[in-house]
């Protein structure tokens, strides 16, 4: 490996885009575990090896900006986020991953993080997927990891924090399978928007990683969702180069609902939608019967991402915000991998965003 300029004395800010799933991570491939049933501290690096290939966009817009430093002054990693330092199991995700770049870079130091969303918080949409990203981005480049020469690695490192994660450390179309992302097409490949209708909760769901994990234990439908997955990943990914929108929608829908499927078969049941999830999803089916050509899809919360033309986002907008339930629409577009920034030490922390959020 060529050696690489640590960046000291200096913070390194990186921003990663959130991602939304088309062909959707749901289950991770078997790793080997201790008597406690965690991974064996030789397996953590395998943490989240999904056991199905998924195609996602990175999203303009929506984002975690992230500083870190080296603090050899430090006894240990200080975690901090949107103003608070980050305790229990938030901090050890994030300590994870730093163990893990440590261990590959053979470096010793602690680091400072100081990490802010740029994600509505109201949203529900999986911050985690940008905040880890960004970490990965941030930490990997106070060792002189950059996307253009390491993007791979970086993903490796930010997939450790969360699965999703991966893919956030690439702009565009986005393909994961095995130890990491890799980038398919660029964010200009075709004209897509996605209309987020952000759904209020006052309920906290399952996290997706504890959803999966209890799917795979108790869904009889689990196997079924790994069986048909390398199909609809096929079929997507042609779909995307072939530049055919409709059948990436229909490959899209198909994966949305046989993942939710596998969850609703769990005992208990994983059950993310609410009444107003199953009205957005009514309405955009009466959409696509007056000839809108879009899709819908659902991660692990009741909100509903809409892709389409650009040219029909506002009147998507406009119909989804009429829907009783719907407490706000964010309007996005494709977006850019992680960017970084060395900044001296004394410079003013999150820059407001450049770009309003609607
Ligand atoms: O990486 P996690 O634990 O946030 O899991 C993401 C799971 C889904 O959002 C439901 C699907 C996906 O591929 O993003």
């Amino acid at each position: 490996m060529a050696a690489r300029e640590l960046v000291l004395e200096r913070w390194v800010a990186a921003r990663a885009n959130v991602n939304i799933a088309l062909i959707k991570y749901w289950g991770k491939a078997a790793v080997p575990t201790g008597d406690d049933g965690l991974p064996r501290a030789s397996a953590r690096d395998d943490a989240n090896i999904p056991a199905v290939p998924s195609l996602s966009l990175t999203l303009a817009d929506l984002y975690t900006e992230t500083r870190a430093r080296f603090a050899p002054e430090f006894e240990e990693d200080q975690v901090e986020l949107d103003g608070r330092a980050l305790v229990a199991e938030e901090r050890r995700r994030a300590v994870v991953l730093l163990d893990a770049l440590r261990k590959r870079l053979d470096i010793a130091s602690p680091f400072q993080i100081v990490s802010r969303n740029f994600v509505p918080t109201a949203a529900g949409l999986a911050s985690s997927a940008s905040g880890m990203a960004a970490l990965a981005a941030a930490a990997g480049g106070c060792a002189g990891l950059t996307l253009e020469s390491d993007g791979p690695l970086l993903s490796e490192l930010a997939r450790i924090g969360s699965g999703s994660a991966s893919r956030s450390i690439f702009g565009g179309w986005v393909s994961w399978e095995g130890r990491h992302a890799t980038p398919v097409a660029a964010p200009d490949h075709m004209p897509v928007a996605v209309v987020i209708a952000v759904i209020g909760t006052g309920r906290k769901a399952i996290g997706s990683r504890d959803a999966m994990n209890h799917t795979m234990r108790t869904s009889p439908f689990y196997a079924g969702w790994v069986q048909q997955a390398h199909a609809t990943f096929d079929d997507a990914l042609e779909a995307l180069r072939e530049r055919d929108f409709p059948r990436l929608m229909a490959a899209m829908e198909r994966s949305t609902w046989r993942m939710h499927a596998s969850g609703m078969g769990a005992d208990p049941p994983v059950f993310y939608w609410l009444p107003a999830s199953v009205a957005v999803l009514a309405e955009v089916a009466a959409l696509k019967a007056e000839g809108t050509v879009c899709g819908a899809t659902l991660d692990a919360g009741p909100n509903v991402k809409v892709f389409c033309l650009p040219k029909d986002a506002g009147k998507i907008a406009e119909r989804l915000a009429a829907v009783p339930g719907v407490a706000q629409i964010i309007t996005s577009s494709p977006g850019a991998g992680i960017q970084l920034n060395i900044e001296p030490l004394e410079s003013e922390p999150h820059r407001a965003p450049s770009e309003v959020i609607r």
